[in-house]
């Protein structure tokens, strides 16, 4: 069944990051890496990391009342948070459960949505559909990460990569007949595929012990090679239905918002939609790759930086360990 969209549209978003910066002469510092690699490989120049005692929810609150007050909503008026992160505060409760204390928000339902990078595209999805089953008008989407925590700094294939930020979105019910907003989601997985980019143990399977610790187990691994294909794929497949699925000719985006995580993904993604890449939004030279708090920050940044435009349609997507992958079509 189809819905007549749009229902939602993105009121206001914001970003944060920790201060801490991690730059490429830093890691070449403590790893057999350079920047002159680093940079022609990824794009990536530096990420933010966080302090050891700075929890997620710390620059999360920041992005949130950002997204709030750009939204022109206070906590009161909020019906439900979403937040997608792999790496919350604690492992009970749910980070969303956190933030709606600390934000105040009484009347909101809140929980937490693992889907890796694709987090904050599948927490607009899911947003999108609960407002449209009636519970809700007013939903703070938020998609934050403290990847620093679950990074392995002594492998120089994953330490270049990941960076710690946070993002959110208040996503609105629109004014009937407006045509403002998501105009198509699109959402795909392969569990097949987990393996390759994934933390062994310290899970329920395998609960922590100092060994695991040790070995490093609780800690990211990757096979690069092999994601950076399946990304490219999976990437570019999203844009083509997304599209599809708007009813919208190839060519029609204005404004590409992808998954940070590789500028030679990047620019595959781009080549793939025919997009040239002054209509795409990079910012990963900054931050790297944060994760589910990547397309909200950028989304921050392209509006900061006066490139969306009402009327605009902007692809929003993403692909990430699970595999997970995911795309959204919005008019600005
Ligand atoms: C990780 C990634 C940057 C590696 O780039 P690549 O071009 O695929 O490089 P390869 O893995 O083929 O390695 C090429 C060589 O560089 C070396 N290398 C790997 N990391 C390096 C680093 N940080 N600095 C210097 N050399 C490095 C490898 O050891 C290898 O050396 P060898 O040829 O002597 O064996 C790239 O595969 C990638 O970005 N993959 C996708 C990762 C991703 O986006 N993950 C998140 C998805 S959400």
């Amino acid at each position: 069944m189809s819905l007549a969209r749009p229902i939602a549209y993105l009121a206001g978003v914001g970003a944060s990051a920790p201060e801490g910066r991690l730059t490429n002469a830093d890691l070449e510092r403590t790893l057999d890496t350079n920047d002159e690699w680093i940079v022609e490989r990824t794009g990536i120049r530096e990420r933010r990391i966080a302090r050891r005692d700075e929890p997620l929810l710390e620059y999360t609150l920041r992005a949130a009342r950002q997204a709030m007050e750009r939204a022109g909503v206070t906590a009161e008026q909020i019906d439900g948070i979403i937040f997608a992160t792999v790496t919350p505060d604690r492992r009970l409760p749910s980070a969303a459960c956190d933030l709606q204390s600390a934000l105040g928000a009484k009347k909101a339902w809140a929980f937490d949505l693992v889907a890796a990078c694709p987090g904050w595209v599948y927490a607009i999805s899911a947003a999108e559909g609960m407002m449209a089953a009636g519970l809700g008008d007013t939903i703070l989407v938020v998609g934050a990460e403290k990847l620093s925590t679950i990074t392995d700094f002594s492998d120089r294939s994953t330490a270049i990569l990941f960076g710690d930020g946070a993002g959110a979105g208040i996503l609105r019910r629109g004014a009937e007949g407006s045509d403002r907003g998501v105009l198509a989601t699109y959402l795909g997985a392969d569990g097949d595929l987990a393996e390759l980019l994934y933390i062994p143990a310290g899970g329920s399977a395998e609960p922590l012990t100092p060994e695991i610790v040790q070995e490093k187990r609780h800690l990211m691994r990757m096979a690069g090679r092999e994601v950076f294909k399946a990304a490219v794929l999976a990437m570019s497949r999203s844009t083509d239905e997304a599209l599809r699925r708007a009813g919208l000719p190839p060519g029609s985006i204005d404004l590409l918002i992808p998954h940070q995580a590789n500028l030679r993904i990047i620019e595959a993604t781009a080549k793939h939609a025919g997009i040239p890449m002054e209509k795409v939004m990079v910012n990963l030279d900054q931050y790297g790759n944060t994760s589910s708090a990547s397309i909200p920050l950028a989304v921050a940044q392209a509006e900061a930086e006066g490139r969306l435009k009402p009327g605009m349609i902007v692809m929003l997507v993403a692909f990430g360990a699970g595999f997970t992958w995911g795309s959204v079509v919005i008019r600005w």
